[in-house]
């Protein structure tokens, strides 16, 4: 192998920018040609590379975001568009390919896979909804905007005795809202993975009213059954027999800027390093994630198919220390 390419997908992440870095370096020491791919799968497709340098990934480390730029390919996620994308990358005379991203994006990376292009995939997403890496890449330094969002709600939930819903990212996964209020000691977490109706959070502020709390925060998932306009929706409309008037913060694309915390600069550097490594050895079609402390590569279509579960021992903590 003498060349190959990186390229970051779906939404952004902190860290990726050390993942890239890891990358270029690492490929680099191996004598290769490291190649970026501008704008994701849309800039493969269109074949929009850029050689990158040692000094070209200098001083990127700690800057949020991706220098690359990312897109969400509706091409791309047709076999037509995936051709196309091999075609670009034989024509520049790319050997290997490895993927920055979340769920969808090791998804379009195992169909190159099973169309035979030698790929390895990073988890980096801050939804955290990868099976093969406890953490992914960007979701601590999201977790922590998260935590300081809370604790900033407290303040300002206490001085008025009021009920605050907090809602963060999360499309099919509670990682973040669940860790975040397991952090901030929230009175409840709402997630995705366990069905909350409104009445179910109604009782939630009563008991806590009862036993005496002046204020209460609630951490919704967006995508949970409800998210938190709906449910604040839902407490307007039966105001005069619920009886509370609920504030809603949504959290939204905060929790994905600013700059990557160590944990996120660590695990990138790691992971990209050893992206690199699977490819050296010709072990291809795998995600490269941190599972125990460990650097593991898992099979693509594991990765992408497995549905990662929520750990319902920190949810019952969450719950019993509410
Ligand atoms: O996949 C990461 C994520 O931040 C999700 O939590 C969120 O639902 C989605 O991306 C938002 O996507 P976009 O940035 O395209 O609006």
């Amino acid at each position: 192998m003498k060349r190959i390419a990186v390229l970051t997908s779906g939404g952004d992440a902190p860290g990726m920018n050390a993942a890239i870095r890891a990358v270029v370096r690492s490929g680099i020491h191996n004598g290769w040609e490291v190649y970026g791919v501008k704008g994701g799968y849309e800039g493969l497709i269109n074949g929009i590379f850029t050689p990158m340098g040692t000094r070209d990934v200098g001083g990127i480390m700690q800057r949020g975001g991706t220098i690359l730029g990312s897109a969400r390919s509706q091409e791309f996620k047709t076999e037509r568009g995936q051709l196309k994308a091999i075609r670009s990358l034989n024509e520049a005379g790319i050997e290997g390919l490895i993927v920055i991203g979340g769920n969808g994006s090791q998804t379009g990376n195992l169909a190159l896979h099973r169309l035979g292009f030698p790929v390895v995939g990073i988890a980096s997403t801050i939804d955290n909804d990868l099976y093969g890496s406890d953490q992914t890449i960007g979701v601590d330094t999201a977790l922590n905007i998260a935590l300081e969002a809370i604790d900033r709600l407290k303040t300002t939930a206490s001085s008025h005795q009021r009920a605050f819903l907090i809602e963060v990212m999360g499309r099919n996964c509670g990682y973040l809202a669940l860790m975040a209020g397991l952090a901030g000691g929230a009175e409840h977490v709402v997630l995705p993975e366990v069905e909350t109706d409104p009445e179910h959070i109604a009782e939630v502020l009563t008991t806590a009213y009862e036993h005496g709390k002046s204020h209460a925060i609630i951490v919704v998932a967006e995508g949970a059954k409800y998210n938190a306009t709906e449910l604040s929706n839902y407490f307007t409309k039966h105001k005069e027999r619920l009886g509370f008037d609920l504030r809603v913060t949504i959290l939204g694309h905060v929790q994905r800027g600013g700059n990557p915390n160590a944990v996120d600069r660590i695990l990138a550097s790691k992971l990209g390093a050893a992206a690199v490594e699977q490819l050296k050895k010709g072990k291809f079609g795998v995600l490269m994630g941190e599972v125990k402390g460990e650097v593991v590569a898992t099979p693509l279509q594991k990765a992408v198919e497995t549905k990662k579960v929520i750990d319902k021992e920190l949810l019952n903590l969450a719950e019993l220390l509410d």
